[in-house]
């Protein structure tokens, strides 16, 4: 495994993992396991955000405490990662939400480009680009293409299923950035899609399939 790819171990996501792959679960049911996953993903992908010390008054006295320096933008690849916004977003109320639409060419699986409207120049320090599958990689690279033509200069993927392939590519092509995922898969099929997988997480999150 490549030094900045992440594949969490927690128990609680290796629980979850298995809901959410099973094909038995009904959309309601993904998208709050996809939430839960992805809060949890966002523990591991923050870790190292800078914080500032203060001093806090509680009702007894004076403590020392941390308070975030950093500002954080949620970055979700639509459709399917904007089900890992809302959880994220609730333990980050202050983080900016940009979105980036992309949707695959079904016959060559290369990405095109149908939303992307960032700011002039970046307000965020921290940029997690989310996007629960890593299929062919295409996505995820010309995700991170437009956030650093921005100007983006940290940027870190969180994402749920990789494809080897998948990390391979975006490692290739974005070599700074860490890729925060819950588990690796070791093949795509003939449409793009990662198996075992979970099917397709668009058309499961929003009951489209
Ligand atoms: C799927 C998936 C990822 C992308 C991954 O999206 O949700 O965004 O493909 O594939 P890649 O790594 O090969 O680029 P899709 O294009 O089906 O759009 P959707 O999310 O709107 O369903």
């Amino acid at each position: 495994m490549m030094p900045q790819v992440h594949v969490s171990a927690h128990p609680l996501v290796n629980h979850k993992m298995g809901l959410l792959r099973d094909q038995r679960t009904d959309p309601k049911k993904f998208r709050e396991l996809l939430r839960e996953i992805s809060v949890l993903l966002a523990y591991e992908a923050t870790a190292d955000l800078a914080a500032e010390e203060i001093s806090v008054t509680t009702p007894l006295g004076q403590s020392n405490e941390r308070r975030l320096e950093e500002h954080v933008g949620l970055v979700p690849i639509l459709r399917a990662g904007l089900g890992m916004v809302e959880g994220m977003w609730n333990l980050m109320p202050n983080a900016e939400v940009w979105h980036i639409g992309l949707r695959r060419d079904e016959r060559t699986l290369e990405p095109i480009e149908y939303y992307a409207r960032l700011p002039v120049s970046p307000t965020v320090d921290l940029c997690l680009v989310l996007d629960p599958m890593l299929a062919t990689g295409g996505s995820a690279v010309t995700a991170v293409d437009i956030l650093k033509d921005w100007g983006a200069k940290r940027i870190k993927f969180v994402g749920v299923i990789a494809s080897t392939e998948g990390i391979q590519r975006l490692s290739d092509a974005h070599a700074d950035v860490p890729i925060f995922l819950a588990a690796v898969d070791s093949r795509l099929n003939d449409e793009g899609l990662i198996v075992p997988g979970l099917g397709d997480a668009g058309d499961r999150l929003f009951g489209t399939g």
